[in-house]
C-alpha cells in the first residue's frame, strides 16, 4: 500500500544565481536529513528544470518542461523549500516554480530553510507562507533561518551555528508528521490528488 512506503520529499533549491551560496545550504540540508532514514529525501535543483513565464493553466498544451516539473511535484509527499531573500521577497524561478503547478500541490506540507542578511530570509518565508496557504498546502510552523551564510559555513560545508541541529530536527519531525497524516488523509479522499 503506498501509505506503508517511505514518504518522498523534495528539497527544492530556489535559488538558480551564478555563483549562489544556496548550494551550500542545501547540501549542508541534505547531509542533515540522514538523520531520518524513514523519509526519502530528493533534491531538487530548479536549474535542471528551466520553466518558461508561466502563461496560464493550460495542462492539454505543456511543454515537455514544465510537464516534467509538474510531474515531480505530483510524486511528492512533502517539500522543503530552502530559499534565499531577494529584496524583501523570494526569486522569481521560484514563484514561477510554484506557480506551474497547483493541484499537484494541494494538500501536502512544506517547510522552509532560509537564509539572507540581518532577517536571516523570514520575510522571503512569510510570504512563501501565504503562497502555500493559496495552494492547499500546510505550511509547517518550525524552521531553519541562516543569517549572514557566507560566514556561516566551514571548509568542510559544516555549519557553525548553534542550535541549527536542533531547528532542523524540530522542523522535519513535524514535516513528517504531516507528510504522512495528509498521505494517509489523501488516499482516503477521492476528490484530492
Ligand atoms: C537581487 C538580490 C537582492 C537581495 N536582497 C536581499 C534582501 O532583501 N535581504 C537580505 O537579507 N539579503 C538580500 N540579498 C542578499 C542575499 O540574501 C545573499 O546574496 C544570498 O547569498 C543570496 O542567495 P544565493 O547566493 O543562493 O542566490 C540580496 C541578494 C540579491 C542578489
Amino acid at each position: 500500500m503506498a501509505s506503508e512506503t517511505k514518504p518522498n520529499i523534495l528539497v527544492i533549491l530556489g535559488s538558480t544565481r551564478e555563483g549562489r551560496i544556496g548550494e551550500r545550504v542545501a547540501r549542508w540540508l541534505m547531509r542533515q536529513l540522514r538523520r531520518w532514514p524513514e523519509a526519502d529525501f530528493v533534491l531538487v535543483d530548479l536549474r535542471d528544470y528551466p520553466l518558461p513565464i508561466y502563461e496560464g493553466p493550460s495542462p492539454d498544451h505543456r511543454d515537455a518542461a514544465v510537464q516534467r516539473w509538474v510531474d515531480k511535484v505530483a510524486a511528492a509527499d512533502g517539500y522543503i523549500v530552502v530559499t534565499p531573500e531577494y529584496n524583501h521577497g523570494y526569486p522569481a524561478a521560484l514563484k514561477s516554480a510554484l506557480d506551474h503547478a497547483y493541484q499537484e500541490w494541494n494538500r501536502k506540507p512544506v517547510a522552509f530553510v532560509s537564509y539572507g542578511g540581518h532577517a536571516a530570509g523570514y520575510r522571503a518565508v512569510e510570504q512563501l507562507r501565504l503562497v502555500a496557504v493559496e495552494l492547499q498546502m500546510v505550511p509547517i510552523r518550525e524552521q531553519v533561518a541562516i543569517q549572514s551564510p557566507w560566514t556561516a559555513f566551514d571548509a568542510q560545508g559544516e555549519l557553525s551555528r548553534s542550535g541549527a541541529d536542533e531547528a532542523v530536527q524540530r522542523m522535519v519531525d513535524d514535516l513528517l508528521w504531516w507528510a504522512r497524516a495528509l498521505r494517509q488523509a489523501r488516499a482516503g479522499d477521492l476528490v484530492a490528488v
